[in-house]
């Protein structure tokens, strides 16, 4: 018989985390997080929905409706983004320079597309030169890079990325899990497809997948499977 053991409540220290992540959480989401439960099917639900949506579209600096949460973790959010933009057959760029980006990679891999990896030694960002030639000839339907590869520190430039993507007129999948409102980025000026970011690398925020309306939704809806 197991004997009943009584543990105590839950009294954590407060600790001052300021490497990537975790890192610390501002008091006011500690207070939100101590108010009322209440049922996603709640009529006051979709107003609190509406107002998260506004303040997210702030922080990715975008203007585009479809900027939303989802309860996973930031691989949950990549894993979102890339197997939703890619189905079989489909050919895809991961570029790797990091822990992170591999994962980004493994996840493409699974999509049963014809996904092709780019590799820098860690501690240096993928030339998006070496993208465009590892592209040539193909039809490219998604590039993928991690942003900020926290595994390593190294920041990679969106806009050279951005530039091969419109060549082969793909999909820009950007992994901002641990820069975005670390580092200064435009969702919208950058034309960033999908950005990612996680509730709890880099500040207390919370964990988002913006998706560009016109190439992204287009692409929900002509997608061959579900
Ligand atoms: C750049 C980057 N991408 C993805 C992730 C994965 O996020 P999670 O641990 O929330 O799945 C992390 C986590 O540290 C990260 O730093």
């Amino acid at each position: 018989m197991v004997m009943t053991q009584h543990i105590g409540e839950l009294h954590p220290p407060v600790r001052l985390m300021l490497t990537p992540g975790p890192s610390s959480i501002d008091p006011r989401v500690y207070r939100a997080m101590a108010t009322p439960l209440v049922g996603h099917m709640d009529p006051w639900f979709k107003g609190c929905m509406e107002e998260t949506q506004i303040l997210l579209r702030q922080i990715f600096q975008t203007e585009n409706r479809i900027t939303m949460p989802l309860s996973a973790s930031g691989s949950g959010g990549i894993e979102a983004s890339v197997l939703n933009s890619l189905e079989e057959g489909d050919e895809g760029i991961v570029a790797v320079n990091g822990v992170f980006s591999e994962r980004m990679y493994e996840i493409a891999t699974r999509a049963s597309s014809k996904v092709v990896k780019v590799e820098a030694p860690y501690g240096k960002p993928v030339d998006a030169e070496d993208v465009r030639r590892a592209g040539k000839g193909k039809k490219i339907k998604m590039i993928g890079f991690a942003h900020g590869e926290t595994s390593t520190g190294v920041l990679t430039g969106i806009d050279a990325y951005r530039k091969v993507a419109d060549e082969f007129g793909a999909l820009l999948i950007v992994d901002t899990v641990a820069s975005l409102a670390a580092v200064p980025i435009d969702v919208d000026k950058q034309r960033i497809d999908m950005p990612c970011r996680s509730t709890w690398t880099s500040s207390g925020l919370i964990f988002a997948l913006a998706a560009r309306k016109k190439r992204s939704v287009r692409l929900r809806e002509c997608r061959r499977s579900p």
